[in-house]
C-alpha cells in the first residue's frame, strides 16, 4: 500500500480520540497515552532533572496520560540495570515528585508502572549482581533453568513491595499505578505454564497460576482503597518468545482477566506488538477480527488500552520483517477499532520517543512536521 495512494490521516479522522475519558478517579483530556518505556537513566535508581524534562516534554506534547518506564519495587532481584528508577526510598521519591509536578503542570495525568522483572532480569544482572534471579520455578522464558524458585516468604515480600510502591506513588501524587504483568515479568511467568511448574497452590491449573498476580492486585487494592486507579498490563508474548500464548482461547483469557478484575483492576493494558492482528484468529464467531484489547473489554466489561506499532513500521523487539501496512493505513484501522469500541485509550511508545509533540502535531493537522521513529 503506497503512501501516495491514500490521503494522510488528518486530525479530523482522529477526532474521536481527542475526547475526554475517565475511569475511577482518573480523568484524562484525551485518549492518547505514553506507553511505559525503560530508559536506564536514573543512576542508583534516582530520577534526575533529565527525567523530569523528558516526561514534561511528552506531557506538553499533548498526551492525556503518561505511564512511566518500569519502576522497580523494593526487592533485591527486581531489576537488571543499576540505572532503572526505584519506586521506593527517599531520594527516588524526591526525583519522582518533581516528575509528577512537571507532568501535572502540563495538564496530563501520570501513573507509575510497578515492575519486578523476575527471570527477565537474566543471569548476569548489573543491579545487585550477587543476588540470584528469581521466578516461580527458576525457569527462564526459553524453558531453560535460570535462578531459583521463589519461596512463599519471597512471594509475601514481593506482594509487600508492590504495596509499598503503590502507596508511595499515591503519596507523591501519581494518578494511579500500572502493575506490569506482561513481557515475561515475574507476575506473567506465574500465569504462563512454561515458566510455572510449581506443585503448590500457585501452580498447575490456570486458576492456580493466576493466584499470585491476583493476590498482588488484591493487596494493592486493599492498601490503597477503592478510589485509587489500578491498571494491569497483560501480554501474550514474552521478550524473546513472540509466539507465546498464555491464553490460547477467549475462555482461557477470561480465566485470567476476570480474577484480576475481581481483585481490583480498573483497566487492562493489552500489550501487543501489532495492534491490528486478531487475538484469536481461529475463533469461529463474529469477533474473529478482534484484537486483544477488544476481547479484554468484551470479557471483563472494563476499559482497555490498546498499543503496538501505531504509526511505526516495525514491531517493538523481534526480527520480524517490516509491516506491510503503511502508517496512515494503521491509523485508519485504529479509528475503525475505536468506533467498534475495541479500546478506550491508545498507547504510543516509539512515536513519542522520536517526537514528543506527536499528539499535538496530529491534532493540529501538522502531520507533515512529525519526526518519525526509525528502527
Ligand atoms: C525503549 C523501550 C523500552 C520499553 N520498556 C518497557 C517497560 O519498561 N515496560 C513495559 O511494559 N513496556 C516497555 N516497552 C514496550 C512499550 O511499552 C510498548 O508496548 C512498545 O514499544 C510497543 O509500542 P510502540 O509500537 O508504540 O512503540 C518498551 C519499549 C521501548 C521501545
Amino acid at each position: 500500500m503506497g503512501e501516495q495512494n491514500n490521503p494522510p490521516v488528518h486530525s479530523a479522522a482522529l477526532e474521536p480520540l481527542y475526547s475526554e475519558f475517565s475511569v475511577s478517579s482518573l480523568k484524562l483530556r484525551n485518549r492518547f497515552v505514553m506507553a511505559p518505556m525503560t530508559r536506564e537513566s536514573s543512576p542508583r535508581g534516582i530520577p534526575t532533572h533529565d527525567n523530569v524534562e523528558y516526561y514534561r516534554k511528552r506531557a506538553a506534547g499533548g498526551v492525556g496520560m503518561i505511564i512511566t518506564e518500569g519502576t522497580l519495587v523494593r526487592a533485591p532481584a527486581a531489576g537488571s540495570s543499576a540505572s532503572m528508577p526505584h519506586m521506593y526510598g527517599k531520594d527516588s521519591a524526591v526525583g519522582w515528585r518533581s516528575v509528577v509536578e512537571a507532568v501535572h503542570g502540563e495538564d496530563a495525568a501520570i501513573v507509575s508502572q510497578l515492575m519486578h522483572m523476575g527471570v527477565m532480569r537474566g543471569g548476569e544482572p548489573e543491579f545487585e549482581p550477587d543476588v540470584p534471579t528469581v521466578g516461580p520455578s527458576g525457569i527462564g522464558v526459553d524453558g531453560e533453568p535460570l535462578g531459583r524458585a521463589l519461596t512463599r516468604a519471597d512471594m509475601d515480600a514481593i506482594k509487600d513491595a508492590y504495596v509499598e510502591s503503590a502507596k508511595l506513588a499515591s503519596d507523591l501524587g501519581f494518578d494511579g499505578v500500572e502493575i506490569h504483568g506482561g513481557h515475561g515479568m515475574v507476575l506473567d511467568t506465574f500465569i504462563w505454564e512454561q515458566t510455572n511448574r510449581r506443585e503448590d497452590e500457585y501452580g498447575g491449573t490456570l486458576r492456580n497460576r493466576v493466584r499470585f498476580p491476583m493476590e498482588a492486585v488484591s493487596a494493592v487494592r486493599e492498601a490503597l482503597g477503592p478510589g485509587f486507579p489500578i491498571i494491569y498490563r497483560f501480554s501474550q508474548w514474552k521478550v524473546g518468545q513472540y509466539d507465546a500464548a498464555v491464553a490460547s482461547t477467549p475462555a482461557e483469557l477470561e480465566q485470567i482477566l476476570c480474577p484480576l478484575a475481581d481483585a481490583g483492576v480498573d483497566m487492562f493494558h493489552l500489550s501487543t506488538r501489532r495492534h491490528w492482528l486478531p487475538a484469536f484468529p481461529s475463533e469461529n464467531s463474529a469477533d474473529q477480527h478482534m484484537g486483544l484489547s477488544g476481547w479484554a473489554k468484551k470479557i471483563t466489561g472494563l476499559p482497555a488500552i490498546m498499543v503496538g506499532s501505531v504509526a511505526v513500521d516495525h514491531p517493538f523487539v523481534g526480527d520480524d520483517p517490516a509491516d506491510d501496512q503503511d502508517r496512515d493505513e494503521k491509523l485508519r484501522l485504529v479509528v475503525e477499532k475505536f468506533e467498534r469500541d475495541e479500546f478506550d485509550l491508545l498507547a504510543l511508545g516509539r512515536p513519542l520517543l522520536a517526537d514528543p509533540e506527536w499528539v499535538n502535531k496530529t491534532r493540529t493537522g501538522k502531520t507533515d512536521q512529525i519526526v518519525h521513529f526509525k528502527k
